[in-house]
């Protein structure tokens, strides 16, 4: 197979700014590659949409990424990759690999529960989905999944408000069941819940081990690299830049006070038009 040039930047894409902390983790473990990172805003939230429209987003956004120029697709969004992440797959094969959010937080769930009560936080498209059952079935068989579906909590983070009593009664009240059931580990299942994992953390106290997928991808970008042979030499600095496809300023606002890094100038791409997230879903 012929593999896309190693000078090419990995791209990234999420609905909104919940992608950045898969981001931060690559530019962590990988600082002399360059990435795109694409934050579909004009159609977020993700999390109330149907299969159909999230595969539509997926593959719309996977061509534009690589008209663009990338050598490595990173799903960071776990509503996009529980609905769309095969069909992306198939759809872009012999031109570029897809990495999604899923399975390797699974199996990080897996290694680290041991009374094998596992809790999820996730968005209404990715509990419907069942993906994180199947994943975890094949992981840890033994396994149970306690699933809540938090249909504000994405959108209460996008908002990017500030970090008050509606915030903490929200994350509050979608870990009740999950503390209710007693398990011992919470999967993340929504790339922007890291950014409240402090609030999350006290709401389920310290016992309770919290996994997210970001260092897993991390990895996950590193090997595929490097199995292809695409990585750039490690004596540059890398570069990152940012498009998205609502507002710009309302993307850099939110999105530099998320990654605690500046974002340079952010380009703003047409996609698509979607009707209001609740009506498609
Ligand atoms: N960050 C997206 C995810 O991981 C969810 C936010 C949304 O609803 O768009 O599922």
């Amino acid at each position: 197979v012929a593999h896309p040039h190693a000078s090419l930047p990995v791209a990234v894409f999420d609905s909104g700014v919940g992608g950045l902390t898969v981001l931060h983790e690559c530019l962590v473990s990988l600082p002399h590659e360059d990435f795109t990172y694409f934050g579909d805003t004009a159609r977020f939230p993700y999390g109330e949409r149907s299969p159909v429209a999230l595969r539509a987003f997926a593959l719309e956004l996977g061509e534009l990424l690589l008209a663009r120029g990338a050598k490595l697709l990173v799903v960071a969004c776990n509503s996009a990759t529980a609905a769309a992440l095969p069909s992306l797959r198939v759809a872009l094969e012999g031109r570029v690999r897809v990495i999604g959010v899923i399975a390797p937080e699974s199996l990080l769930a897996a290694g680290v529960t041991r009374s094998g009560e596992v809790g999820l936080l996730a968005t209404p498209a990715t509990v419907a989905s069942g993906a994180y059952e199947r994943a975890l079935a094949t992981s840890a068989p033994e396994a149970r999944l306690h699933a809540v579906a938090c249909p504000e909590l994405a959108p209460l983070i996008q908002a990017g408000g500030e970090v008050d009593d509606r915030l903490v009664d929200c994350v509050e009240g979608y870990c009740a069941p999950l503390r209710a059931a007693g398990v011992d580990t919470v999967i993340l299942g929504c790339t922007h819940y890291p950014l409240v994992r402090p609030l999350i953390q006290r709401a389920m106290g310290r016992g309770v081990a919290i996994v997210s997928s970001g260092q897993a991808i991390a990895d996950e970008v590193a090997r595929e690299l490097r199995l292809a042979g695409i990585e750039r030499k490690v004596d540059r600095r890398g570069s990152y830049r940012f498009l998205c496809s609502g507002d710009p300023q309302a993307f850099r606002r939110v999105g530099v006070r998320f990654l605690q890094m500046p974002l340079g100038d952010v380009r703003r791409v047409a996609v698509a038009a979607a009707p209001p997230a609740r009506a498609a879903a």
